[in-house]
């Protein structure tokens, strides 16, 4: 999938698939799947490095990532998330973000918030670079937000929602991610919009999912939010080939004869 082609899944009702990827060996195996579009999102900070939260997240680690998920997946469309405070500091620091994003491989790039975001999402656009938006639950306020909850439930947010939601296709945004809000939200936000939404923990009347990678494969056997469906039990099965060599290993199965020189 183009950028230019997102528009038009809305229109013919294709649903759009996204998933996170922050490495080069996961960007291989996507490379090969149907899914349209990788996200490089900051969530990496916390599955890739152990943080508890997004906000560690540094544009020189963001394009670590993306470097490398750029050569294992050269033909999928590639998202860069800016990292916490890259695009509310100054235009000048925004776009050296956004450049370096750019040069590491990205194709668009994506950035939480909606209101006070207008200006640098203008420029971003204006400068040739696609923007998606991302509201609800956003994770680099999540200090302000309390925590990792639904957002949008109570009539007045729902209605700053909508209203953000406006204010980001006005500025250009070509996408948006609704993070953990309500179904029936998430779907008048859609209504409402000519660009794409793209949900995660938001229902299923979206014009498209997300997922981060490693929750879709069952890596973390503690983390079991509502909104997630778990396609394999990657946990169990990595552990088990794991223990089987270190079994083989210590037996003296392993290397048999047919991996010797
Ligand atoms: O960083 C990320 O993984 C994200 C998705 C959850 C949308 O922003």
């Amino acid at each position: 999938m183009k950028i230019t082609e997102l528009k038009n899944a809305k229109l013919r009702n294709n649903k759009i698939t996204m998933v996170t990827c922050y490495d080069f060996w996961s960007a291989k195996i996507i490379a090969n799947t149907q899914v349209d579009m990788i996200l490089v999102g900051d969530s990496l900070a916390m599955v890739m490095h152990g943080y508890t939260t997004t906000v560690p997240t540094t544009v020189e680690l963001m394009c670590l990532h993306v470097q490398a998920v750029a050569k294992g997946a050269p033909h999928k469309l590639i998202v860069g998330d800016m990292p916490f405070l890259s695009y509310r500091k100054s235009l000048d620091q925004t776009m050296l973000a956004v450049e370096r994003l750019m040069q590491s491989g990205s194709h668009a790039v994506k950035l939480e918030g909606g209101l006070g975001n207008e200006e640098a999402i203008k420029h971003i656009v204006q400068s040739g670079v696609s923007v998606i938006g991302h509201i609800g639950l956003t994770p680099q306020s999540i200090h302000q937000l309390g925590g990792h909850k639904v957002q949008g439930s109570e009539d007045a947010k729902a209605n700053t929602l909508l209203t953000e939601a406006k204010i980001l296709e006005d500025a250009g945004c070509c996408a948006l991610v609704l993070e953990c809000v309500p179904e029936n939200l998430a779907d008048r936000i859609t209504q409402e919009l000519s660009i794409p939404t793209i949900g995660i923990g938001a229902g299923n009347k979206v014009d498209g999912q997300v997922l981060v990678l490693q929750d879709l494969l069952g890596m973390d056997p503690e983390f079991q939010p509502k909104f997630l469906r778990k396609y394999l039990n990657g946990f169990d099965l990595l552990k088990e080939a794991i223990d089987q060599y270190s079994a083989e290993v210590k037996s003296g199965a392993f290397p048999s004869a047919q991996h010797s020189y």
